[in-house]
């Protein structure tokens, strides 16, 4: 059986009714102007009208030091724990999980820490071919509007993203999946360098939803710090992921009592199932590869947080259809889709 979730009144995010028994959402009076925004400091992310994405490259109003607050801006201990400034060499670097799109899903500490900075830094991805008139990179657009909000002293700096290779012969294995992103990565974390190097400062970095998952900057800056031109004294701010989201719209525990729920990417789905895993969050996908599971449960979300959110829970078999035209109207709509889902079996 399907079924339809009501949100909140103050959601931050509008519904309409579904005929077929899911909840559909669209535009509504938030403030992020027809919103787009996901993240991908790591992996895939989103997909766009013709592949993956970033942002215009911007900077947030002001230039100058998050002082907005003084001490109090800085009371989490995590922020304050040594002193105000980078000193003697070292620098201070906060990655900073600023949640999964809505722009209160911030901690009150990872707003510290942006407001402690000296300015923050951000990938600033190309517009893929054939998104003329879309944001240049929504996920760095939403990124400012975020800083402008909570911190709105501090620069946001972007970095132009190295490009990915995507072709499917240098993807199509999971080995040789690792090797392009350690590839990438590798090229990021000399951009990354090269930005900070120029400005001094403490530094902040915003990561979409909670840096554990999926997200890349840790390992990044872990390179960095083995190149050995920076020091750096890296400190973490988790932030709402976007798996937490689709849980608490849900009104979802994800295991069963006492059980597992294992979390894998929508390219490893089918493996983890040959597996015997039946509790299985997914994120990550280009696609959906669940055409085998039709009687399984799917609990999905799509953009959420954002002016698009969309919810469906129901038989997978029910369901599968309707996610998809969710996926390419979102798509459309708002410039970019992405999606995270729970299968039970
Ligand atoms: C590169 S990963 C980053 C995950 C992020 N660190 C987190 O904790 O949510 C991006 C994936 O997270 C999921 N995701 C992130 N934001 C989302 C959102 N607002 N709505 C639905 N899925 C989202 C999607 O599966 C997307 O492909």
């Amino acid at each position: 059986m399907s079924s339809t979730v009501m949100l909140p009144k103050n959601a931050d995010v509008a519904q309409n009714s579904g005929s077929h028994g899911y909840a559909h959402g669209h535009g509504s009076g938030n403030e992020r102007g027809g919103g787009h925004g996901h993240d991908n400091g790591g992996g895939d992310g989103y997909a766009r009208g013709g592949g993956d994405g970033g942002d215009g490259d911007g900077y947030a109003p002001g230039g100058g030091h998050g002082d907005a607050g003084g001490a109090d801006a800085r009371s989490a201990a995590a922020v304050d724990a040594r002193g105000r400034a980078s000193e003697g060499g070292r620098r201070r670097v906060w990655v900073v999980g600023i949640g999964s799109g809505g722009l209160d899903q911030i901690t009150v500490e990872a707003v510290h820490a942006l407001q402690a900075a000296d300015y923050a830094l951000a990938a600033v991805k190309s517009a893929p071919a054939g998104a003329e008139g879309l944001p240049t990179d929504p996920l760095f657009a939403r990124r400012e509007v975020l800083l402008g909000r909570h911190a709105p002293n501090v620069e946001l700096v972007g970095v132009p993203d190295p490009e990915r290779e995507r072709s499917s012969s240098s993807t199509s294995t999971h080995g040789d999946y690792r090797g392009v992103v350690l590839d990438w990565h590798e090229a990021r974390a000399a951009a990354w360098e090269q930005a900070m190097a120029e400005r001094p400062g403490d530094v902040a970095i915003p990561v979409w939803g909670d840096p554990a998952f999926y997200d890349s900057t840790l390992r990044i800056l872990e390179r960095i710090r083995e190149r050995g031109r920076l020091d750096l004294d890296v400190q973490v701010l988790p932030g709402i992921s976007a798996l937490q989201v689709l849980a608490a719209r849900h009104r979802l525990v994800l295991h069963e009592i006492g059980g597992t729920v294992t979390v894998t990417t929508g390219r490893r789905l089918q493996e983890v199932v040959a597996g015997g895993v039946d509790n299985v969050l997914v994120m990550l996908n280009s696609d959906l590869p669940i055409d085998d599971l039709a009687d399984w449960h799917i609990w999905w979300g799509g953009n959420l947080g954002d002016a698009g959110e969309t919810l469906v829970s129901g038989r997978v078999g029910e369901v599968l259809p309707a996610l998809r035209a969710h996926r390419e109207r979102l798509r459309d709509e708002h410039g970019w889709v992405m999606d995270v889902y729970l299968l039970r079996r």
